[in-house]
């Protein structure tokens, strides 16, 4: 069986990053060579959440570094002088010139590193901050003749559930088993991120349907907003969750409770708008906010939504006879939400897979592990239907079921 060796790009949102693994294709082992993630959350945080054009201005600015230290962690970044580039591919980096600028000054003087695809996500995302990845591995396939594979950013956050557990904090060397093999079919997905909520019906790794998504926002969104009406700095998710921790060892809760939308509703979609706007006029009725008040509220606003997730995966596992679970999205470094959504498969007697947290967050691991299982779409670099290549902001994982 053939080792493969892929690269994967991703810059779908506020993280530039680039992973180069290795797979054997007979076990199924894959080791992690290089993993490089530059998050924006600094340059975002003043805007309150993530601003498209400055997304690409930093993806533009990030993607050589990202991509060199990835190159150096595996050990495939070798100096040269002899690369005679073309330099017409360049031109296809003509909207991006910062990036333009710095690849022409760093890729011609590194040797072609011996990798057999790469894998880039082309949506669902930011457009402008796609088009940068798209654009620089365009480049890349064409100056160094590697086929090019075009990912769907939620599939990847599906295949960081489906390696084995390794051991946290380990970069360079992990090794892990794509562990397909012990998902019982049908399978449930949900995806939990800061601009998706979606539950996905698998029959197999790479057939996905829509059971159901999020008429408004989506769960990372509504943490973040419910932390900014409660003053919390962007990204407010894990400061809603650790405050809601706090509450709960002190017994902290608030006196009335607020709504969980759509959780007695008969359809598998959600909606967490009205939540956001709930928290808004409650906390403009309180004379002043406490310490523990703030606690009560991220309390009570990690509780709703933990239980209209809760009810909505429960009824879709009951409706398709779900045999496993496989969680995704940044959402699920949620310590409250990972336990309840486990003692939830307890409860119903079926497999849940979970990533490790640190690889819950966007990052090219993930977008690696679907170019590898994606693979036979591969796409010659000089092909019209690379050129045709494009960003495609609201790309599905697939019909609705
Ligand atoms: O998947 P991700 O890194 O980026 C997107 O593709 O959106 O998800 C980021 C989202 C943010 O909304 C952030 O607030 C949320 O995940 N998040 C959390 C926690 N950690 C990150 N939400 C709740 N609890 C957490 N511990
Ligand atoms: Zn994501």
């Amino acid at each position: 069986m053939k080792t493969l060796k892929i690269l994967g790009i991703e810059t779908s949102c506020d993280e530039t990053a680039v992973s180069l693994i290795e797979v054997d294709s007979g076990s199924g082992a894959v080791r992690v060579l290089g993993n490089t993630v530059h998050s924006q959350i600094d340059v975002h945080a003043s805007y309150g959440g993530v601003f498209p054009t400055l997304a690409k201005r930093e993806h533009e600015k990030n993607l050589i570094p990202v991509l060199m230290e990835t190159l150096e962690e595996a050990d495939a970044l070798k100096k040269t002088s002899s690369a005679s580039v073309d330099l017409s591919i360049l031109t296809l980096l003509d909207r991006e010139p910062e990036l333009k600028e710095a690849f022409s000054q760093a890729i011609p003087s590194i040797a072609r590193p011996d990798i057999d695809y790469i894998a880039v996500t082309v949506g669902p995302g930011l457009e402008p901050a796609l088009w940068v990845g798209i654009n620089f591995a365009r480049a890349l396939a064409a100056i160094w003749n590697v086929p090019l594979v075009p990912c769907n950013h939620m599939e990847g956050h599906i295949l960081t559930a489906l390696i084995e557990k390794a051991p946290a904090g380990v970069k360079t060397g992990d090794a892990f088993k794509l562990v397909d093999r012990d998902v019982s079919y049908p399978a449930l997905s949900l995806l939990i991120s800061g601009g998706h909520t979606q539950i996905i019906l698998m029959d197999k790794v790479g057939s996905y349907k829509i059971v159901g998504e999020t008429l408004d926002d989506a769960v990372g969104e509504c943490f973040d907003k419910t932390a900014r009406v409660l003053g919390l700095p962007y990204p407010g998710g894990p400061k809603i969750s650790m405050l809601a921790g706090q509450a709960r060892a002190e017994d902290i809760k608030l006196a009335t409770p607020l709504p969980r939308p759509m959780i007695a509703s008969d359809s598998p979609d959600f909606s967490f708008s009205g939540l956001k706007t709930a928290v808004l006029y409650a906390v403009k009725k309180e004379t002043g906010m406490t310490p523990d008040l703030e606690k009560a509220y991220a309390r009570e606003i990690e509780d709703a939504i933990t239980d209209v997730i809760i009810a909505k995966m429960k009824k879709a596992i009951e409706t398709y006879a779900a045999g496993t679970i496989v969680i995704g999205g940044g959402v699920i470094a949620n310590a409250h939400i990972r336990d309840t959504l486990e003692r939830l498969a307890n409860e119903c007697s079926i497999g849940i897979l979970l990533p490790r947290t640190d690889h819950s967050t966007d990052n090219a691991l993930m977008i690696a592990l679907a170019g590898y299982m994606n693979r036979e779409k591969a796409l010659d670099p000089k092909s019209e239907a690379t050129k045709a290549l494009k960003a495609m902001g609201t790309l599905p994982l697939g019909p609705r079921a």
